[in-house]
Protein backbone atom coordinates (compact mmCIF):
# COMPACT_ATOMS: atom_id res chain seq x y z
CA UNK A 1 0.00 0.00 0.00
CA UNK A 2 1.12 3.31 -0.52
CA UNK A 3 0.85 5.11 2.13
CA UNK A 4 2.38 8.26 1.55
CA UNK A 5 -1.15 8.56 -0.55
CA UNK A 6 -3.34 6.90 1.78
CA UNK A 7 -2.43 8.81 5.06
CA UNK A 8 -3.20 12.25 3.44
CA UNK A 9 -6.88 11.66 2.29
CA UNK A 10 -7.54 9.69 5.54
CA UNK A 11 -6.73 13.06 7.51
CA UNK A 12 -8.41 15.80 4.82
CA UNK A 13 -11.59 13.87 5.64
CA UNK A 14 -11.24 12.45 8.95
CA UNK A 15 -11.19 8.89 8.31
CA UNK A 16 -9.92 6.01 10.17
CA UNK A 17 -7.53 3.29 9.15
CA UNK A 18 -7.78 -0.39 9.60
CA UNK A 19 -4.73 -1.95 8.02
CA UNK A 20 -5.42 -5.28 7.10
CA UNK A 21 -1.86 -6.70 6.57
CA UNK A 22 -2.61 -10.34 7.23
CA UNK A 23 -0.71 -10.97 4.29
CA UNK A 24 2.30 -8.58 5.23
CA UNK A 25 3.98 -9.38 8.66
CA UNK A 26 7.86 -8.24 8.68
CA UNK A 27 7.15 -6.26 5.71
CA UNK A 28 8.63 -2.39 5.62
CA UNK A 29 7.56 1.00 4.46
CA UNK A 30 10.22 3.45 3.70
CA UNK A 31 12.16 1.74 6.42
CA UNK A 32 8.85 1.82 8.91
CA UNK A 33 7.64 -1.73 9.82
CA UNK A 34 4.07 -2.18 8.43
CA UNK A 35 0.96 -1.66 10.82
CA UNK A 36 1.93 1.13 12.48
CA UNK A 37 0.61 3.23 10.25
CA UNK A 38 -3.05 3.32 10.54
CA UNK A 39 -5.33 3.54 13.77
CA UNK A 40 -4.85 -0.24 13.67
CA UNK A 41 -3.66 -3.50 11.73
CA UNK A 42 -4.43 -6.52 12.09
CA UNK A 43 -2.18 -9.63 11.47
CA UNK A 44 -3.21 -13.15 10.80
CA UNK A 45 -1.42 -16.90 11.67
CA UNK A 46 -3.42 -19.39 10.32
CA UNK A 47 -0.83 -22.03 9.00
CA UNK A 48 -0.27 -20.70 5.37
CA UNK A 49 0.80 -17.60 6.62
CA UNK A 50 4.76 -16.03 6.98
CA UNK A 51 4.24 -17.77 10.72
CA UNK A 52 1.18 -19.68 12.82
CA UNK A 53 -0.09 -19.77 15.98
CA UNK A 54 -2.59 -22.82 14.43
CA UNK A 55 -5.22 -20.41 14.02
CA UNK A 56 -6.24 -16.85 15.36
CA UNK A 57 -4.30 -13.39 14.58
CA UNK A 58 -4.03 -10.25 16.56
CA UNK A 59 -5.14 -6.17 16.16
CA UNK A 60 -1.91 -3.70 17.05
CA UNK A 61 -2.87 -0.02 17.44
CA UNK A 62 -1.63 2.74 19.86
CA UNK A 63 -5.00 3.60 20.17
CA UNK A 64 -6.26 3.40 23.93
CA UNK A 65 -9.85 3.10 23.29
CA UNK A 66 -9.67 0.84 20.47
CA UNK A 67 -7.22 -1.62 22.19
CA UNK A 68 -9.62 -1.41 25.04
CA UNK A 69 -12.85 -1.79 22.99
CA UNK A 70 -11.50 -5.27 21.10
CA UNK A 71 -10.23 -6.29 24.55
CA UNK A 72 -13.46 -6.17 25.50
CA UNK A 73 -15.34 -7.45 22.33
CA UNK A 74 -12.53 -10.20 21.96
CA UNK A 75 -13.53 -11.50 25.38
CA UNK A 76 -17.63 -11.85 25.09
CA UNK A 77 -17.83 -7.93 25.78
CA UNK A 78 -16.52 -7.90 29.51
CA UNK A 79 -15.42 -4.73 30.78
CA UNK A 80 -11.62 -4.14 31.72
CA UNK A 81 -11.97 -2.90 35.32
CA UNK A 82 -16.13 -4.21 35.52
CA UNK A 83 -17.79 -6.42 37.84
CA UNK A 84 -17.02 -10.86 36.99
CA UNK A 85 -19.05 -11.47 34.00
CA UNK A 86 -20.55 -7.68 33.51
CA UNK A 87 -21.08 -7.48 30.14
CA UNK A 88 -20.64 -4.00 28.89
CA UNK A 89 -21.32 -4.76 24.37
CA UNK A 90 -22.28 -7.57 22.61
CA UNK A 91 -19.16 -9.43 22.34
CA UNK A 92 -17.61 -12.72 20.66
CA UNK A 93 -15.18 -15.03 22.04
CA UNK A 94 -11.97 -14.41 20.28
CA UNK A 95 -9.64 -15.10 22.95
CA UNK A 96 -6.36 -16.59 21.67
CA UNK A 97 -5.50 -19.67 24.50
CA UNK A 98 -1.60 -20.06 25.60
CA UNK A 99 -0.56 -23.12 23.96
CA UNK A 100 -1.33 -21.14 20.87
CA UNK A 101 0.36 -17.84 21.82
CA UNK A 102 3.41 -19.61 23.17
CA UNK A 103 3.90 -21.34 19.76
CA UNK A 104 3.39 -17.80 18.20
CA UNK A 105 6.14 -16.50 20.37
CA UNK A 106 8.28 -18.78 19.44
CA UNK A 107 7.33 -18.46 15.51
CA UNK A 108 7.98 -14.44 16.21
CA UNK A 109 11.89 -15.49 17.35
CA UNK A 110 12.07 -17.19 14.13
CA UNK A 111 10.31 -14.33 11.86
CA UNK A 112 13.20 -12.72 10.58
CA UNK A 113 14.86 -16.49 9.16
CA UNK A 114 11.15 -16.86 7.71
CA UNK A 115 11.31 -13.84 5.67
CA UNK A 116 14.75 -14.46 4.85
CA UNK A 117 13.52 -17.54 3.13
CA UNK A 118 10.81 -16.68 1.84
CA UNK A 119 12.73 -13.96 -0.12
CA UNK A 120 14.93 -16.63 -1.69
CA UNK A 121 12.47 -18.24 -3.04
CA UNK A 122 10.65 -15.33 -4.41
CA UNK A 123 13.70 -14.15 -6.23
CA UNK A 124 14.17 -17.39 -7.40
CA UNK A 125 10.88 -17.54 -9.48
CA UNK A 126 10.86 -13.78 -10.25
CA UNK A 127 14.80 -14.44 -11.87
CA UNK A 128 13.60 -17.50 -13.68
CA UNK A 129 10.44 -15.59 -15.03
CA UNK A 130 12.09 -12.70 -15.67
CA UNK A 131 12.08 -11.65 -19.39
CA UNK A 132 8.98 -14.23 -20.19
CA UNK A 133 6.69 -11.82 -22.21
CA UNK A 134 3.65 -14.41 -21.75
CA UNK A 135 3.62 -13.97 -17.55
CA UNK A 136 4.28 -11.19 -15.01
CA UNK A 137 6.14 -11.91 -11.58
CA UNK A 138 4.89 -9.93 -8.97
CA UNK A 139 6.41 -6.01 -9.03
CA UNK A 140 8.06 -4.82 -5.69
CA UNK A 141 8.55 -1.27 -4.77
CA UNK A 142 12.30 0.02 -4.40
CA UNK A 143 11.39 1.46 -1.06
CA UNK A 144 9.07 -1.75 0.33
CA UNK A 145 10.56 -4.48 1.61
CA UNK A 146 7.77 -7.35 0.97
CA UNK A 147 7.04 -9.78 3.29
CA UNK A 148 6.22 -13.03 1.03
CA UNK A 149 3.09 -14.76 1.78
CA UNK A 150 2.45 -15.93 -1.16
CA UNK A 151 3.91 -16.08 -5.53
CA UNK A 152 0.94 -14.99 -7.45
CA UNK A 153 1.94 -14.63 -11.00
CA UNK A 154 -0.46 -13.05 -13.72
CA UNK A 155 -0.26 -13.98 -16.90
CA UNK A 156 -0.51 -12.19 -20.26
CA UNK A 157 -3.65 -11.20 -21.69
CA UNK A 158 -5.58 -13.44 -24.02
CA UNK A 159 -4.22 -16.56 -22.05
CA UNK A 160 -6.59 -18.25 -19.63
CA UNK A 161 -5.96 -19.11 -16.37
CA UNK A 162 -8.27 -22.18 -16.18
CA UNK A 163 -6.72 -24.72 -18.53
CA UNK A 164 -3.21 -23.87 -17.60
CA UNK A 165 -4.18 -24.48 -14.20
CA UNK A 166 -5.22 -27.52 -15.16
CA UNK A 167 -2.44 -28.61 -17.58
CA UNK A 168 -0.05 -27.75 -14.56
CA UNK A 169 -2.12 -30.19 -12.15
CA UNK A 170 -2.07 -33.10 -14.40
CA UNK A 171 1.70 -32.30 -14.76
CA UNK A 172 1.71 -32.69 -10.91
CA UNK A 173 2.49 -28.82 -10.21
CA UNK A 174 -0.68 -27.74 -7.94
CA UNK A 175 -1.85 -24.02 -8.09
CA UNK A 176 -4.50 -21.60 -7.01
CA UNK A 177 -6.52 -19.28 -8.33
CA UNK A 178 -5.63 -16.05 -6.29
CA UNK A 179 -7.39 -13.32 -5.75
CA UNK A 180 -11.39 -13.22 -6.25
CA UNK A 181 -12.31 -9.99 -6.81
CA UNK A 182 -14.82 -8.70 -3.85
CA UNK A 183 -17.43 -7.35 -5.69
CA UNK A 184 -18.12 -11.06 -7.21
CA UNK A 185 -18.33 -12.44 -4.28
CA UNK A 186 -22.13 -14.35 -3.64
CA UNK A 187 -22.60 -12.42 -0.10
CA UNK A 188 -21.51 -8.89 -1.82
CA UNK A 189 -23.15 -9.20 -5.06
CA UNK A 190 -26.19 -10.13 -2.99
CA UNK A 191 -25.77 -7.08 -0.73
CA UNK A 192 -24.67 -4.62 -2.94
CA UNK A 193 -26.26 -5.61 -6.03
CA UNK A 194 -22.88 -5.93 -7.82
CA UNK A 195 -21.85 -8.15 -10.73
CA UNK A 196 -20.11 -9.17 -13.40
CA UNK A 197 -18.52 -6.32 -16.53
CA UNK A 198 -18.83 -3.74 -13.56
CA UNK A 199 -14.83 -3.74 -13.01
CA UNK A 200 -13.44 -5.07 -16.34
CA UNK A 201 -9.53 -4.31 -15.33
CA UNK A 202 -9.89 -6.25 -12.31
CA UNK A 203 -12.22 -8.75 -13.60
CA UNK A 204 -9.69 -9.40 -16.62
CA UNK A 205 -6.72 -9.48 -14.15
CA UNK A 206 -7.94 -11.91 -11.56
CA UNK A 207 -9.12 -14.47 -13.99
CA UNK A 208 -5.17 -14.30 -15.00
CA UNK A 209 -3.70 -14.71 -12.01
CA UNK A 210 -2.16 -17.72 -10.40
CA UNK A 211 -0.39 -18.35 -7.09
CA UNK A 212 2.86 -20.85 -7.46
CA UNK A 213 3.85 -23.59 -5.24
CA UNK A 214 5.71 -21.70 -2.16
CA UNK A 215 6.89 -22.21 0.93
CA UNK A 216 10.07 -21.28 3.04
CA UNK A 217 11.99 -24.57 1.97
CA UNK A 218 11.48 -24.36 -1.79
CA UNK A 219 14.81 -25.64 -3.96
CA UNK A 220 16.29 -24.01 -7.52
CA UNK A 221 15.28 -27.46 -8.61
CA UNK A 222 11.23 -27.63 -7.57
CA UNK A 223 11.30 -23.43 -9.08
CA UNK A 224 12.63 -25.38 -12.04
CA UNK A 225 9.83 -27.75 -12.48
CA UNK A 226 6.95 -25.33 -11.61
CA UNK A 227 8.02 -22.96 -14.11
CA UNK A 228 8.93 -25.74 -16.59
CA UNK A 229 4.88 -26.95 -16.09
CA UNK A 230 3.81 -23.16 -16.29
CA UNK A 231 5.70 -22.89 -19.59
CA UNK A 232 4.30 -26.29 -20.90
CA UNK A 233 0.52 -25.43 -19.49
CA UNK A 234 0.95 -21.96 -21.00
CA UNK A 235 2.01 -23.48 -24.54
CA UNK A 236 5.31 -21.47 -25.07
CA UNK A 237 7.62 -24.05 -23.59
C1 LIG B 1 -5.51 -10.20 3.53
C2 LIG B 1 -6.16 -11.14 4.51
N1 LIG B 1 -7.03 -10.65 5.41
C3 LIG B 1 -7.64 -11.45 6.30
C4 LIG B 1 -7.40 -12.81 6.35
C5 LIG B 1 -8.15 -13.65 7.30
O1 LIG B 1 -7.38 -14.16 8.30
P1 LIG B 1 -8.04 -15.20 9.35
O2 LIG B 1 -8.57 -16.33 8.55
O3 LIG B 1 -6.91 -15.61 10.23
O4 LIG B 1 -9.11 -14.44 10.06
C6 LIG B 1 -6.50 -13.37 5.43
C7 LIG B 1 -6.24 -14.82 5.44
O5 LIG B 1 -5.77 -15.43 4.52
C8 LIG B 1 -5.87 -12.52 4.49
O6 LIG B 1 -5.00 -13.01 3.60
Amino acid sequence: MEWDSILPIADKYGLKIIDDSCEALGAEYKGRKIGQFGDAATFAFYPNKQMTTGEGGIIVTDNDEIARLTRSMRNQGRGEMGAWLEHERLGYNYRMDEMSAALGVSQLHRLETFLVKRERVAQMYTERLRGFSWVRPPVVKPHVRMSWFVYVVTLAEGLNRDPVMRKMEALGVPTRAYFAPIHLQPYIREQLGTGRGMLPVTESIAARTIALPFHNNLTKEHVELVVGALAEAASVA
